[in-house]
């Protein structure tokens, strides 16, 4: 019987060479068939403001819409370790409210780890939220979060200063006592040396095959969408294809008196549907 997947598993995963699994998911069904696929650990982003919610960026995203999005997952999950994103603002307006923040997503939401962006600047809040026994995971490169500040959706530490200080923020992350960083969209030459660096496990995407664990968001992976997938996603199914096929056929089956029949139907007795065609009939039934 598979047990479940630890904080001090993502240590022991790069202490033991292993890749750590990650994916994103936002619903029950979801989470429940991920869980029982086996993979180690699911994130429920913030990129849920995109993605479920059809929100230009994460920005809007609120600490309820964690809550609630976060719940469900916790609902349809056994063994895989739930990570729950720290929302825009959550965590920005002084160690209080971080750790209130926090602490919500586990108490309420159901997750056994929270997941907060920056580096450097946000080490109090780091340290004040595990102080109060919360695993936190950080996140490095591009961090959506701060998509206004980017000008969009960029690779980030491609020059010599953002690299030194990308890698200066993960060794301040370690030493506040993060489990494990997520490094996102930055050079696979950058998240090498970061990752050879660090004693705790770095979580990829869109940062090469040198990461301890890789995450995607769902809807990438599925494809969710019509259209490529981004540079960094690996599109492993065509879902937005198949729905749009099985709508199709639903809707023209219905038009075209194919379904349903009376094997998708109840059936009662023959004697009672005679007697209300009687009373029918008789203009008994007003
Ligand atoms: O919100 C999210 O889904 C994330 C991943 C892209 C790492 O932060």
């Amino acid at each position: 019987m598979q047990t479940k997947f630890t904080v001090a598993d993502f240590k022991k995963s790069k202490v033991e060479n292993r890749k750590i699994t990650v994916l994103t998911a936002y619903d029950y069904p979801t989470a429940k068939i991920m869980d029982e696929a086996g993979i180690d650990c699911i994130l429920v982003g913030d990129s849920l403001g995109m993605v479920v919610l059809g929100y230009e960026d994460t920005t809007k995203v609120t600490m309820d819409d964690m809550i609630h999005h976060i719940k469900a997952v916790a609902r349809g999950t056994k063994t895989a370790f739930v990570i729950g994103d720290m929302p825009f603002l959550s965590y920005h307006t002084g160690r209080y409210e971080s750790v209130r923040n926090a602490g919500r997503l586990i108490a309420e939401g159901g997750c056994g780890a929270v997941k907060l962006e920056g580096g450097e600047a946000i080490v109090d809040d780091v340290r004040s939220i595990i102080s109060a026994g919360i695993p936190v995971m950080g996140h490095l490169g591009y961090t959506p979060q701060s998509i206004n500040l980017f000008g969009g959706h960029k690779a980030q530490g491609k020059s010599i200063e953002t690299a030194r200080k990308i890698m200066h923020d993960a060794l301040c992350l370690q030493e506040a006592g993060v489990f494990s960083i997520v490094l996102e969209c930055i050079p696979h030459a950058l998240a090498k040396l970061i990752t050879s660096r660090l004693d705790i496990p770095t979580i990829g995407i869109g940062a090469g095959p040198d990461c301890d664990g890789q995450v995607l968001v769902y809807h990438d992976v599925f494809g969710m969408y019509k259209g490529q997938p981004h540079k960094h996603a690996k599109k492993y199914f065509d879902m937005a294809e198949k729905i749009d096929e099985v709508v199709r056929n639903y809707a023209n089956e219905i038009r075209d008196g194919i379904f349903p029949t009376t094997q998708n139907s109840f059936i009662m007795d023959d004697s009672i549907v005679k007697q209300l065609e009687r009373e029918f009939a008789a203009g008994g039934i007003k």
